[in-house]
């Protein structure tokens, strides 16, 4: 019955995919498709027929190499895909359906094919590459790999005979390589806060102006653990901005305000998943503990404060608060053993029931969330980070980091994936679970403005605009909404 269902169900993809590729032949290829744009992903279960795609083409669009003084000005096209709902694509089933939208969805779904703009950077392996004065932190970057650099000269070991060791240069990324990461934001918005404190208003502060237009007016919701409030704060503070705290103590409300943009990253504390303030709590600001309880008794009245543009929600929520958890499960060895845990230290797995009640619980705190805001604000879950003295015990932090990357997945949420950056550099925290100012620090603030960018209408593609926001028609949901379909394709 099994078989028989597989193979009725692959002879009719392959007519889905025959009558496709007969649309594809009657009707040709879309004028001025420029199939170079658009990356193959190696999707081994649909290889053909490659389906032709429903191009917005902006034509003489202007892509500039923000990074350099001198703005380079080519005539690259941007290439946009239709805006696709998941229920929309459900309709492509329709085989009657030959309309060019309709096919776009149907190669949607075929997922052969994404925008090149969907190639998340940050997602990528990739190289951190840290500068060696630590007054020029700010110009950190995570350098992305792609195909080209295999193509760079190889590089032979330069073997000292003497001594028979291999010996290689300290040399930084070469710059063809470094201008494919992604655009390092947070030092332009430096330079460009800069010249607005001294009133400067030559060529370059008005070029800052101009591609710096898009944080005006923005709001930034960090419903997450201390690590992000340092973040936030390191935000600020790297822009000679101040990190304020809020009224209530940092375990509730903290902020980084930049007056001149009307712009602001706020931090709600949320600390674990658990749905009621557990007996060993020690931290008196903190009554309240289930994000219900806070949302609706601390936060609510924050609200005004935290939306943007859209006047209903942020442009842009971040959420994490694993450590809690953790430490909560913890925690309850000491009950139940009798012994001492080290606080922050849970030297088990977690366990199956743990994990299935943090599971639940998550899913409750994004409908909570979607509920408080709207169902399509863009959110991210933050990925974990290990503790400083890392491999002792982080084992139940990336079990429930696993978890709460499936919960995401299943729930439309993508993943801030700053982890990357983080293990093997124990010096680079300022105790034992939180990162200082570093070269990661830049990273983050590169990767909220990055992931900024696209939500209100911006397009990057290997470290160079395709798509200003102010060129973009997409509502701020369908800009977020374009490269949310790839997100879980390029998972690693
Ligand atoms: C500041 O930004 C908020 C959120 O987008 C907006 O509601 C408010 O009108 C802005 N204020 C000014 C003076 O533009
Ligand atoms: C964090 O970094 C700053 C700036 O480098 C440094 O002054 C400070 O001592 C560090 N804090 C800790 C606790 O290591």
């Amino acid at each position: 019955m099994i078989v028989q269902g597989s193979f009725v169900a692959m002879a009719l993809a392959v007519n889905v995919l025959f009558l496709l590729a007969l649309i594809y032949s009657v009707l040709g290829t879309p004028d001025g498709l420029p199939t170079d744009d658009l990356i193959r992903l190696s999707n081994p279960e649909v290889k053909q027929p490659v389906l032709p795609v429903t191009v917005t083409v902006i034509p003489e669009a202007i892509t500039e190499t923000v990074l350099a003084t001198v703005v380079q000005v080519s005539t690259a096209t941007v290439v946009t895909t239709a805006i696709v709902t998941p229920s929309a694509a459900a309709d492509a089933d329709d085989e009657e359906d030959v309309s060019p939208a309709a096919i776009a969805k149907a190669r949607l779904k075929s997922k052969t094919y994404m925008p090149k703009q969907c190639d998340d950077p940050f997602r990528r392996p990739g190289y951190l590459q840290i500068p060696k004065e630590q007054s020029a932190l700010l110009e950190a970057r995570y350098v992305p790999y792609y195909d080209e650099i295999l193509e760079l000269p190889q590089v032979q070991d330069a073997v000292d005979r003497e001594h028979a060791v291999h010996l290689f240069d300290d040399k930084p990324v070469e710059d063809a390589v470094m201008g494919t990461a992604p655009i390092n934001w947070i030092s332009m918005l430096k330079e460009h806060l800069f010249y607005i404190k001294v009133g400067r208003k030559n060529a370059r502060a008005k070029t800052l102006e101009r591609q710096l237009s898009w944080i005006r007016n923005r709001r930034i919701l960090m419903a997450a653990d201390s690590i992000d409030r340092f973040m936030a704060q390191h935000f600020c503070t790297a822009l000679d901005h101040k990190f304020v705290i809020g009224p209530d103590g940092k375990h509730t409300t903290a902020w980084c305000t930049i007056p001149s943009l009307n712009f602001t990253i706020y931090h709600w504390h949320i600390s674990s998943m658990f749905s009621n303030r557990p007996g060993w709590w020690a931290m008196d600001q903190m009554k309240r503990v289930s994000f219900e309880d806070r949302i609706e008794n601390v936060y609510s009245r924050y609200i005004k404060d935290v939306n943007g543009m859209n006047g209903k929600t942020p442009d842009l929520i971040l959420y994490q608060s694993n450590l809690w958890d953790v430490r909560g499960y913890a925690k309850s060895d000491e009950y139940k053993e009798g012994i001492e845990t080290p606080n922050t230290y849970l030297r088990r797995q977690t366990t199956w029931s743990e994990l299935k009640f943090f599971m639940n619980r998550q899913v409750q705190f994004i409908e909570y969330l979607r509920k408080f805001f709207s169902p399509d604000v863009p959110m991210m879950m933050r990925s974990v980070i290990p503790h400083r003295d890392q491999g002792k015990s982080d084992i139940s932090l990336y079990e429930i980091d696993r978890m709460a990357r499936f919960v995401a997945y299943n729930l439309g949420n993508e993943v801030f994936e700053w982890s990357h950056t983080v293990p093997g550099f124990p010096e680079i925290y300022r105790d034992d679970m939180h990162v200082n100012v570093s070269a990661q620090s830049t990273v983050y603030s590169d990767m909220l403005l990055y992931y900024l960018f696209r939500a209100v209408g911006g397009a990057q593609v290997r470290g160079k605009v395709t798509r200003w926001p102010s060129e973009s028609t997409l509502s701020q949901a369908e800009a977020w909404e374009e490269c949310h379909p790839y997100d879980f394709l390029t998972t690693r």
